[in-house]
């Protein structure tokens, strides 16, 4: 799609990042926005809150607002016309919202999400397959560029934290040349090229961060409900020993990386570290050690760590939240799959699945497998078979 004209563009999602993206690449871009929103009543709330304040706006660190064109939980609606669909979304909706979206798409559209998250390609490349639609082509970025969070709905989204630089990835992989400087232009940020959809599925530091400091916090946690005022800040709070698991994690990634990185480029799966400087690097004032990278990162400041009231004033581990929903079954349970396929051991990925699992009452790595997006489940059960799909155009 050579000739991409941005005369509009559709967000698939109503949460944070979807309400974060749509004022930003209105403005970015110049062009007319569609949302689609089939979550729940959230066309109607969107619309109601946006007509109410003149647009959606973003606030703090990103400033921007938007009336949007169309929102409607009807992709009929909002998905024919637009050459570039961007998926905003936790990665357990990734596959309702293709097989919603597929039969509207544009000729020769580009749809992506953002984040990718691990194996958006396998899932996202047999519904294209399935539905006979060879000519759209699929992109992903390795993490959502804000930290952000709606303070009303519809209408305003705090942007607590921007990042200075973010890798795409596209399938055919060759097309992200074309579609890195578009999704620069959208986010207004730097956007690097990696090599593949897998480079992102590894580099993907979410599966580190967000299961590693929930481990860090409360794998020990006896089961006692804390006060209001006994709720640790998520990655403030991280201590010695949080750090000592990410750290951990983060060379059983550089293990995998190294052993595929002689048949795939694997560049972009940046040890934890590196990954932190890259992305906020303004941001933090002491990045002497991993844990001095995290507690002094200012686009972290006063974040906490997810919770449940489960008696006035008594708040217990939400280990319902998408830290581990979202980020183990398609995240870490992802590059676990793909180590296993080419042969690599990962321990302190395996223990900290393993207690996820446990608190969640699913072993992601045999029976509950067909909740995620390890590349088994797609077929591809070899390695020479996922590295063919990697090359594959
Ligand atoms: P969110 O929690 O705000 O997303 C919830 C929204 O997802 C819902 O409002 C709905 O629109 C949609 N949704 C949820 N379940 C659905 C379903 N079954 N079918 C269809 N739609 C459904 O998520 P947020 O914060 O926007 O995050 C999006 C992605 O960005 C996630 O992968 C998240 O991990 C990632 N991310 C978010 C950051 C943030 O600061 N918000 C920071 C870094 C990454």
């Amino acid at each position: 799609m050579a000739d991409i004209r941005l005369n509009k563009i559709t967000v698939c999602g109503g949460g944070n990042g979807a309400q974060t993206l749509a004022p930003i690449a209105a403005h970015q871009l110049d062009c007319q926005v569609d949302l689609y929103a089939p979550f729940g009543d959230e066309a109607d709330r969107l619309r109601s809150g946006s007509d109410s304040h003149g647009g959606v706006e973003t606030t703090g660190a990103v400033q921007a607002k938007a009336l949007l064109r169309c929102i409607s939980a009807d992709p009929a609606e909002v998905i024919p016309g637009s050459p570039l669909v961007v998926l905003v979304l936790p990665a357990f909706a990734h596959e309702s919202t293709l097989r919603a979206i597929l039969p509207f798409l544009d000729q020769g559209a580009w749809v992506g999400a953002i984040p990718a998250r691990g194996g958006f390609d396998f899932c996202a490349a047999k519904l294209l397959r399935e539905h006979g639609r060879p000519d759209v082509a699929l992109f992903g970025l390795q993490t959502l560029p804000w930290a952000c969070r709606i303070q009303e709905f519809g209408r305003s989204i705090h942007v607590l934290g921007v990042k200075q630089a973010v890798d795409a990835a596209s399938r055919p992989a060759g097309l992200i040349g074309e579609m890195a400087p578009v999704l620069q232009g959208m986010l207004g940020l730097r956007v690097h090229q990696a090599a593949s959809l897998l480079a992102l599925t590894l580099a993907n530091t979410g599966q580190l961060i967000h299961p590693g400091i929930m481990y860090g916090l409360f794998g020990d946690w006896d089961g006692t409900p804390f006060p209001a005022d006994g709720v640790p800040l998520f990655y403030h709070g991280l201590s010695d020993h949080g750090a000592n698991v990410l750290a951990a994690m983060s060379e059983d990634v550089q293990a995998i990386r190294e052993c595929l990185g002689a048949s795939i480029d694997l560049s972009a799966v940046r040890p934890l570290i590196e990954w932190l400087l890259y992305s906020y690097n303004r941001n933090i004032q002491d990045s002497s050690t991993l844990r001095s990278a995290f507690v002094t990162n200012q686009a972290y400041s006063g974040l906490k760590a997810p919770v449940r009231e489960v008696a006035p004033g008594a708040f217990v581990p939400d280990f319902g939240a998408r830290y581990l929903t979202e980020d183990v079954p398609y995240g870490l349970a992802v590059s676990r799959a793909i180590a296993e396929l080419a042969g690599v051991e990962t321990p302190a990925l395996d223990r900290v699945i393993g207690w996820a699992g446990a608190q969640l009452g699913k072993d992601f790595l045999s029976t509950h497998q067909d909740e995620t997006r390890v590349p088994q489940r797609y077929g591809l059960d070899r390695l020479d078979h996922l590295i063919t799909f990697v090359r594959e155009d």
